[in-house]
């Protein structure tokens, strides 16, 4: 959660500052500012609001400069307002600094500096650091960050400058991600390479207790001890156009009808029709330790963690083993045990979810091989991890996770295949047919997309409805649960997902003519359960929309309205079943006027716990 920003130029870097920080936005949008070294001067400024209000401010109050620090804000510690915005000064002004983390011993530092007489101007944890950087300062603004984060506890990225030293950046990460990037006589520091790609493809990572330095010329780094580290420059394949709209009018418009084309690319060379096998040689997982795996655990939060429900249900189908899927935050929290034949898997999109490290790092020694299934691999998650299956979904912009969560299916499906090819669960010609069937997934994407204006019609229709229950078994539960998530996250109305059997064991009390079910109801192993509950529903006076396939009578007769779905095979239903879902919420969402790719509250990349 929030996005750091630096650029070390010998141009104006202001318009770069600004371009940057409108990419990282999704990490947290309550605040922004950003602070230019001018002739021998900081010039600072900050705004509550997002960063189009911060171009407004700049339009009024202009400032330009070579070399500069900026943030986009997402608050945990003191609340949204201008002087809680980042970038933050010293007593003297002449030192500022951006920070995406938490400083946990933030109050035992702020009473000894105010003690020694450092006045505070903010509520934030962050302000400390600042204060300690003045502390330390004694001509080289590297040693003072040095010294600076020996005394820090918590999580930590920063970038800060000083006007002695106007040429320079200098950039240090204790936790939370931080990217360098290498231009042509311009270096930059950021929280994501999307902020980045407009400039450079060259990027390199620092690692925990590593401190940059960016200078036009190039970059420097070290360990927090002060040994020099050479990093490794990586080429980027993603492009820049990449992250544009494309004529839609929000990110996650963009992005739900981008799926089927996210899906063709985790299949990409991992099937082989004609032998009825997957290869997932690109994740370096050794077939073995499939073989060696007793019992498989998921940790994740979210959205992922409804992504890992659906891979659990196709991991006991076809790999027929034991499976667990956790939330990251509850794992981490309790005594969990787990033999060394057990295989783990996070599952995180950025692969800088704060709960998920945790979860993963607590596991680890526990576990026969941790896998990380992630849309980063060049992430915390992924650089930890004992593998790392790449989601292929491309860089995701609207908070509500969409395509992501596609990616995560399609990688958790072929993971589910190899694991039971390299355990025998089942053999080639079984396979075959799952195969075919996958290949097919995208193009009836296409077709339930297609009718996107149908669901449109219907999303207005119901806009004023405020209470959904979305209702599905099996391996459409989680697809229940992400459908009331979507919903409730960008257009803030209540929705809860429930298995249906568990409809009867209390929620049916909530029926009324006020509460709309969605009912998921493929013909499948548990058709006629939910038809079941579809009835139980109308008796109860309660409103009734269904997902069901394109032929089918029966939902048709029983429900208010059918969002239909191409005929396809129970285990990939979910693939299909959820398009209808994201486009009611988007759609729902928009029809309000509210701010799809950026809801209140939320954060694309939750770093803190
Ligand atoms: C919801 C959403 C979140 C994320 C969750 C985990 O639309 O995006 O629930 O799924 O914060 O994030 P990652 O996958 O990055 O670990």
């Amino acid at each position: 959660m929030c996005g750091i920003i630096g650029c070390a130029a010998s141009r104006d870097i202001v318009p770069d500052l600004l371009e940057g920080l409108r990419r990282l936005e999704y990490r947290g949008y309550d605040s922004a500012g950003i602070a230019v070294l001018n002739g021998g001067r900081i010039e600072r400024r900050r705004v509550k609001g997002k960063i189009r209000d911060l171009e407004d401010h700049l339009r009024s109050s202009s400032v330009a400069g070579p070399c500069g620090i900026g943030h986009t804000r997402w608050a945990t510690h003191g609340r949204p307002s201008e002087d809680n915005a980042h970038p933050h000064t010293d007593c003297t002004g002449t030192l500022a600094l951006v920070h995406n983390g938490i400083i946990e011993n933030y109050w035992a530092l702020k009473e000894r500096l105010r003690a020694e007489g450092h006045v505070f101007r903010t509520e934030t944890d962050t302000e400390v650091i600042v204060h300690l950087l003045e502390n330390h300062y004694n001509g080289s603004l590297e040693e003072a960050v040095r010294r600076t984060v020996a005394e820090l506890e918590g999580s930590f990225a920063v970038a800060c400058v000083s006007h002695r030293e106007p040429d320079r950046i200098v950039a240090a990460r204790n936790g939370p991600p931080v990217v360098i990037g290498h231009g042509s006589g311009e270096s930059f520091v950021s929280s994501d390479i999307t902020a980045l790609l407009q400039h450079t493809r060259r990027v390199s990572y620092l690692a925990d207790r590593e401190i940059a330095v960016l200078t036009s010329s190039g970059v420097r780094c070290t360990t927090f001890a002060g040994e020099p580290v050479e990093k490794p420059v990586e080429v980027l394949t993603w492009e820049a156009e990449m992250i544009e709209k494309k004529g839609f009018a929000h990110f996650m418009a963009k992005e739900i009808f981008e799926q089927p084309d996210v899906v063709r690319d985790s299949l990409k060379s991992r099937l082989s029709l004609e032998s009825g096998r997957v290869f997932l040689g690109d994740a370096g997982i050794d077939p073995k330790i499939f073989r060696d795996s007793k019992r498989v655990v998921l940790v994740a939060c979210g959205t992922s963690y409804h992504a890992g429900l659906v891979g659990k249900y196709l991991l006991e189908t076809l790999g027929r083993v034991p499976v667990d899927v956790e939330y990251a935050s509850e794992l981490r929290a309790r005594d969990f045990t787990m033999d060394r034949g057990t295989l783990v898997l996070g599952i995180s999109q950025s692969g800088e979810t704060a709960d998920t490290l945790a979860a993963l790092r607590a596991v680890r020694d526990q576990a026969r091989a941790v896998v990380a299934v992630t849309n980063s691999v060049n992430s915390t998650m992924a650089r930890e991890a004992d593998g790392v299956l790449n989601t292929h979904s491309g860089p995701e912009i609207g908070v509500a996770a969409t395509k992501t969560f596609v990616g995560q299916m399609a990688a958790l499906s072929l993971f589910a295949l190899a694991f039971a090819q390299a355990k025998k669960t089942i053999g080639p010609e079984a396979v075959r047919p799952l195969i075919e069937e996958l290949q097919r997934v995208p193009h009836k994407m296409e077709t339930v997309l297609a009718r996107a204006a149908d669901i449109e019609r219907v999303a207005r229709n119901f806009l004023s409805c405020e209470h959904y229950l979305f209702l599905g078994r099996w391996i459409n539960f989680p697809i229940a649960l992400e459908g009331a998530l979507k919903l409730k996250e960008i257009s803030y109305t209540h929705a809860e997902g429930y298995a249906g059997g568990e409809m009867k064991h209390g929620p049916i009390a909530l029926i009324d003519e006020g509460m709309t079910t969605l009912a998921l109801v493929p013909r499948d192993r548990v058709y006629e359960k939910m038809l079941g509950n579809i009835s139980e529903v109308q008796a109860r006076g309660g409103r009734v929309l269904a997902v069901a396939f394109e032929n089918d009578a029966k939902a048709r007769n029983v429900a208010e309205e059918v969002f239909p779905i191409p005929e396809v095979h129970q285990l990939f239903s979910p693939f299909l079943t959820v398009l209808p879902l994201q486009l009611f919420a988007y759609y729902a969402a928009a029809a309000k006027g509210l701010d799809v790719d950026q809801p209140r509250n939320l954060a694309k990349s939750v770093t803190v716990e």
